[in-house]
């Protein structure tokens, strides 16, 4: 076959999927682990700009562990994790809105927008749209905010008006102090109050390994039931336990498919949502049902 009718008929295999999700709201939550490089930094923002212009609504949640963690060592604090989830004292909590508001944010802000995207940065605290509270735990987090409400208004307006968000995971508390959400918890929650079809992970390896250290062992697809029931056991390690848990709080709130996939792969979201090639891991109420 000619090169220009291939061409066509790879365009032509994704209008199922885009007519499948035109008009739907996808999440996409960028890992910061899987910020390795410039390439795929922008390789990602080109797919998010791809969704927009094919009449998806892509909302965008960031993470950023390792450049909080790089500027933290800089100051000379040493960053410390329980479950997955960072300790933040006062200092560290400033460290890590700057970082990711500050920074991160514009940075894909300015990457979507290169490719000729429209994107707003925001983060939770801008027109309310997450509110937080201290999350209890055995050990004291300090402030590590978990989400107390979703006012996604902000969202629906950028998203009518043809801009794109680009969340931080910050959040104010009830006195505006500042809260660091994880971002795979964000993500979710922002996932069930819009209503989206999709929640897509890019973190930094194959999806849910059944043994961590083997890349071979990937998961592909797991029920609530089946995800619920991983949850506690000792495979699944720090990073990968807020990321299960909201797969499991998204599908839970009504949000089809979650996923969980390699944002190392150059355009692995547009893979995961034009073609019919699943990758990474998918948890869904019934996973019988392809997408
Ligand atoms: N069973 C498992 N399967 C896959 N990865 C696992 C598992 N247990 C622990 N992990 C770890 O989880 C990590 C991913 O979580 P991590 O928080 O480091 O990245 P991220 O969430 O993508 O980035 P950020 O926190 O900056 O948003 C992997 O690099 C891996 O080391
Ligand atoms: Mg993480």
């Amino acid at each position: 076959m000619a090169d220009v009718e291939e061409r066509a008929q790879i365009l032509i295999e994704a209008l199922p999927y885009i007519q499948q999700f035109a008009g739907s709201t996808i999440v996409v939550k960028h890992g910061g682990s899987a910020m390795v490089d410039h390439e795929l930094r922008r390789a990602v923002a080109r797919d998010i700009v791809m969704m927009h212009f094919v009449g998806i609504r892509p909302v965008v949640v960031h993470g950023g562990g390792p450049r909080i963690s790089a500027m933290m060592e800089r100051l000379g604090i040493q960053p410390e994790f329980v479950r997955g989830l960072r300790v933040t004292t006062e200092q560290t909590m400033e460290v890590a809105q700057m970082v990711l508001v500050g920074s991160i944010n514009k940075e894909i802000v300015s990457l979507i927008n290169a490719e000729g995207g429209q994107a707003v940065g925001l983060s939770g605290k801008d027109a309310n749209l997450i509110r937080t509270r201290k999350m209890e735990s055995e050990a004291d987090l300090g402030y590590v905010g978990e989400v107390e409400s979703i006012d996604a208004g902000v969202l629906e307006t950028l998203a009518a008006s043809g801009y794109i968000a680009v969340v931080s995971p910050v959040g104010a508390g009830p006195k505006g102090e500042s809260f660091n959400i994880n971002a795979d918890h964000a993500a979710a929650e922002l996932a069930v109050a819009v209503g989206a079809a999709k929640l897509i992970n890019l973190t930094d390896v194959p999806g849910i390994l059944a043994d961590p250290d083997d890349e071979e062992s990937l998961i592909s697809t797991l029920t609530l039931d089946e995800a619920q029931g991983l949850l506690g056991g000792e495979d699944i390690g720090e990073g990968m336990i807020p990321k299960l848990e909201s797969a499991i709080r998204a599908v839970e709130g009504g949000v089809p498919r979650a996923h969980i996939i390699d944002g190392r792969i150059p355009h692995a979201s547009l893979i995961e949502v034009f073609t019919d090639r699943g990758i990474g891991t998918m948890i869904s109420a019934d996973p019988s049902t392809d997408g």
